[in-house]
């Protein structure tokens, strides 16, 4: 009797959940969570049918890499499939340090830590270093993981203006002098393909005394020198404090790094709750980026294609009149305003073969909808050729 009385309770959470409208109408329109059948470079297998892939984050194409590839098969042979414990206790082993040794001297600073997911390195390289009483300056349009590592901290946050240095000068005057700041930027912003404009948002911190934290999920393997990412590309490693980013892009793995002073990611190991409390990255994904980061080093190929790829696409989206939010890198976004005109354009490049990603708001600004594209350096020629009819198409439909 207890048991069925028990049971008619209702749970405020389960009815919510159940009610929830973005739920509802992704179940019944169906835009993501694809299962693909089948993949090889760029080519994938969706419902039967062949398609191209535009809007991997594989920039450089590396994830089809026959070394890259050797070596992720490889590594699971000698280290076993998982360390199943965290670097503090159980987990440590070295080809965790011979992995952060290798981005560090990459990317010119001292120290490194890797993780789990480029989510949790970027959110903890927030989340350790604030703390209450502290103020955050982010750039609006920071990735959610910088956001939750904001929230995470307990500081105050100040927004400014999406990449505006005069905006930061603003907000930054309005703070009481003395509170410890942090600023908190993207090097290429993933949804709108920008390049922070670093120079001048770097000095600013630095005048104000900000600890700056820049994430550079797809910088990193895009600009610089063999892809050393946006921070070389501007030549002011000394001016970010903390330099972090994703090994899920253009390294091809699945993981996150952190880098900076030595005392600053010792500080890290010892009090970042994403570092403590979780396993360490898997010896495949490890060996995985650390084989593609030799293939960015020796291979230029790769970078020189990506950036031909971008210029090529970047002017065909520009003489179909699309608007591509003035995107400078690989990452692309066609804005279209609405969600309507964007799920017709993303059902339209679907029927001609060609597979994107729909973004609308809020995970983007209310009237920038977009699809969201990415160029890689294995879409061949063919490859463009068949994603430029496609795009006429699409245009015809809107
Ligand atoms: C700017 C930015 N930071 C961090 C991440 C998280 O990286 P990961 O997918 O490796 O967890 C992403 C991924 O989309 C991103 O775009």
């Amino acid at each position: 009797m207890a048991l069925s009385l028990f049971s008619k309770t209702k749970k405020a959470i389960i009815e919510r959940a159940q009610d929830d409208y973005a739920t509802k109408m992704r179940l019944k329109y169906k835009p993501y969570y694809h299962a693909m059948e089948w993949q090889e470079g760029t080519r994938i297998r969706l419902q039967g049918r062949d398609m191209i892939m535009l809007s991997s984050n594989d920039y450089l194409g590396l994830s089809f890499h026959p070394k890259v590839i050797e070596a992720c098969g490889a590594a699971a042979k000698i280290w076993g499939t998982s360390t199943t414990g965290a670097r503090i206790s159980n987990g440590s082993r070295s080809y965790h340090t011979a992995l952060e040794e290798k981005i560090a001297a990459f990317l010119g600073r001292e120290a490194c830590h890797i993780s789990v997911a480029g989510y949790v390195s970027c959110c903890s390289a927030v989340a350790t270093f604030a703390q209450k009483g502290d103020v955050i300056l982010a750039d609006k349009n920071i990735h959610s993981c910088l956001w939750d590592g904001v929230r995470l901290s307990m500081a105050g946050v100040e927004r400014f203006s999406h990449n505006n240095p005069e905006d930061l000068r603003q907000v930054l005057k309005s703070l009481p002098h003395g509170t410890p700041k942090m600023l908190v930027v993207e090097g290429v912003y993933s949804m709108e393909g920008h390049v922070c404009r670093l120079p001048e948002i770097a000095q600013l911190a630095e005048e104000a005394g900000c600890f700056t934290v820049l994430d550079d999920a797809h910088g990193f393997g895009v600009l610089g020198r063999q892809g050393r990412g946006t921070v070389d590309h501007f030549k002011l490693n000394d001016k970010v404090d903390i330099l972090c980013g994703s090994m899920s892009k253009s390294l091809a793995s699945t993981g996150g790094f952190i880098t900076g002073s030595r005392d600053m990611i010792e500080y890290l190991r010892t009090n970042s709750k994403q570092t403590l409390f979780s396993a360490a990255i898997g010896p495949s994904q490890a060996a995985t980026a650390s084989a593609s980061l030799d293939v960015m080093q020796s291979e230029p190929q790769h970078l020189e294609r990506l950036w031909r790829n971008t210029k090529r696409y970047r002017e065909m989206l520009k003489g179909l009149g699309l608007d591509t939010w003035e995107s400078e890198t690989p990452a692309v976004p066609i804005v279209l305003g609405s969600k309507e005109l964007v799920y017709r354009f993303w059902n339209a490049l679907l029927d001609k073969g060609v597979f994107t990603v729909m973004s609308i708001a809020p995970a983007v600004p209310p009237g920038k909808d977009l699809i969201r594209t990415a160029v890689s350096a294995l879409h061949s020629d063919a490859d463009l050729e068949k994603i430029a009819a496609a795009m006429a198409y699409a245009v015809k439909q809107l």
